[in-house]
């Protein structure tokens, strides 16, 4: 990543921590994941040679801009769901500052009604940073789309292990995927689909 784009990611997660600080309400908060778990899953992008990469949760675009780097290298396309209007106006602002506009493909919706409308088997990495108790609900459909060696990661494993728990099963129980928790940043769960 060259330097100027490292700074800009630098500058908005302090200025995202700062913004969440003093709010008592997690809603209002931009819950910005940390710069451990968006590094890991961007590695992940350019290793699986990514160019099909869906983010749900978008907030305003940090995360967003790591993945969009990944998949530049790739040659690939980020797709990214907000439910907030507001939220996707702020990230398109912070994708056009950070230069990476063209690889991503904002969608003000909601993610379950995105993934119902894919194509099978065709998506390369799902990451799942919205809220978490819904994403049971998703996995019908995300299982659907990801393709043969597809990645799903989910952030929050660790710091909210009791509202991912439920998932973590869906994914550990079913024998098409290979499952591992990475202890960095807020935990970053994986699932590899390799059968
Ligand atoms: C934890 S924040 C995302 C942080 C972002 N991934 C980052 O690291 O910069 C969660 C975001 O998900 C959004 N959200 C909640 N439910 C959603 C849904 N069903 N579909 C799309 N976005 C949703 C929220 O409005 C919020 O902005």
């Amino acid at each position: 990543m060259d330097q100027q784009l490292a700074r800009l990611l630098d500058n908005l997660y302090e200025e995202g921590r700062a913004h969440d600080g003093p709010l008592a309400d997690r809603l209002l908060r931009l819950r910005n994941m940390t710069p451990d778990a968006a590094r890991l899953i961007a590695l992940l992008i350019r290793v699986r040679r990514a160019t099909s990469v869906l983010e749900i949760g978008t907030s305003n675009g940090y995360s967003a801009i790591w993945f969009a780097d990944a998949v530049r290298d790739t040659g690939g396309m980020l797709t990214t769901v907000e439910i907030d209007e507001d939220r996707v106006a702020v990230a398109l602002r912070n994708l056009a500052r950070a230069g990476v506009e063209e690889h991503v493909d904002v969608v003000h919706g909601d993610g379950a009604d995105v993934l119902a409308k894919l194509p099978g088997s065709s998506v390369d990495l799902v990451v799942l940073d919205a809220e978490r108790p819904a994403y049971v609900e998703y996995w019908t459909q995300l299982r659907r789309v990801l393709k043969p060696y597809g990645v799903v990661a989910v952030d929050n494993a660790v710091s909210h292990r009791d509202q991912v728990v439920a998932f973590r099963d869906l994914l550990t129980e079913d024998p098409a995927f290979d499952v591992q928790l990475h202890e960095l940043g807020d935990g970053v769960l994986t699932g590899v689909r390799v059968r």
